[in-house]
């Protein structure tokens, strides 16, 4: 079974990405043959900073081998290394409806209120749909925001499939049962976010101890006292139950018994001991890894071999199948 998920390059990642996405590529690693994407071609549809983007770039690759990600058992790797993907971009836009592409709620909302809205912006979902299809992907681990792009990606396939030929598989999105959608914890209405979120709602992988605590215990909760799992009615009680549950191993309803009698502000506390003891080690590796560079970029180089070899016969089959002449 082969797996593939790619995730951009800008931005601190937070524990939304952690729990909605990257603690899953650890699991599926195992399952079956893994393409990791740090998808930087990405990271250039809003506005952003080079050398930023530079220093992000290895920063979460040094991140996701710290969380777990093992170089002998799945490929990580830099979109930009595997030029497949641009062209994938290219060759399936002529597939892609404008109309549906407008109707990206990602694209409504990173572009709302913007002085400049770049094209990359609208055809962003064009190159996540190359992404996957040229690996032949079955399966991608994503988090909940991902559901409009991953249909697209399957709209792309089906409707290349039936012009030109059966040329790609059609690829299923795996959410998580809990955690699919992190939330801020100063807004528990809106999704945990860098770019969209507050600062002190967002909890970073890297945030220090002290920090993460802190951030829990200023969490915004609801009216009433009892620690309960009912998220329309209390998101940001609830929010926090999502994140112990997935930081303590313990499920839901364990949870919820286990608070009777106690209230909001022990919950709090009990989240942010859980999240700094499931951190703590990631944050040692991440020191050791991003300290050598060398390392890491050998790794990606390794990576970016595997997946060119690995994309180039889809790509192949879609220059033909397209009627191009081949050189
Ligand atoms: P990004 O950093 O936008 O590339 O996202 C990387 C991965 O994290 C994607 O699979 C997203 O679906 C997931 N993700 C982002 N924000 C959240 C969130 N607040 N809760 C759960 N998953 C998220
Ligand atoms: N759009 C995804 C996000 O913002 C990142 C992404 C790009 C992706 N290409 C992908 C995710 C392919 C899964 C598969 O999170």
């Amino acid at each position: 079974m082969r797996v593939f998920s790619g995730i951009q390059a800008t931005g601190e990642k937070h524990i939304g990405n952690y729990i909605g996405a990257m603690r899953n590529y650890v699991v599926t690693q195992d399952e079956g043959d893994a393409f990791f994407c740090i998808v930087d071609l990405h990271s250039i549809t809003v506005d952003y900073d080079p050398q930023d983007l530079h220093d992000r770039t290895l920063d979460l690759a040094a991140l996701l081998f710290a969380v777990g990600l093992d170089p002998e058992r799945c490929t990580l790797f830099l979109q930009s290394h595997v030029p497949a993907h641009a062209e994938a971009a290219w060759l399936l836009s002529a597939v892609t409806g404008f109309g549906q592409l407008g109707r990206m709620t990602q694209f409504k909302e990173k572009g709302e209120g913007k002085e400049f809205v770049s094209a990359g912006l609208f055809t962003y979902p064009v190159l996540m749909a190359g992404d996957i299809l040229l690996y032949q992907t079955d399966i991608v681990p994503v988090g909940d925001d991902q559901r409009q792009h991953i249909e697209l990606a399957r709209d792309v396939a089906e409707r290349f499939n039936s012009r030109y030929g059966e040329t790609f598989k059609i690829p299923r999105g795996v959410f998580p049962e809990v955690g699919a959608r992190i939330m801020d914890l100063q807004e528990p209405t809106k999704k945990m976010s860098t770019t969209g979120g507050t600062a002190q709602g967002t909890v970073l992988v890297l945030d220090a101890p002290d920090v993460i605590r802190k951030k829990f215990k200023t969490a915004v909760t609801d009216s009433g006292r009892d620690v309960r799992y009912a998220p329309g009615e209390k998101p940001g009680v609830s929010n926090l139950i999502e994140i112990l549950s997935v930081a303590s191993g313990t499920p839901i309803p364990a949870i919820e018994s286990s608070y009777d009698g106690r209230g909001y502000g022990d919950l709090k506390g009990d989240v942010g001991d859980a999240v700094v003891e499931l951190f703590g080690p990631m944050q040692e590796r991440y020191a050791e890894l991003r300290a050598d560079e060398g390392e890491l970029r050998r790794l990606l180089h390794v990576g970016a071999d595997k997946a060119r070899e690995t994309s180039a016969p889809t790509l192949e089959q879609i220059y033909e199948r397209m009627g191009f002449v081949r050189p």
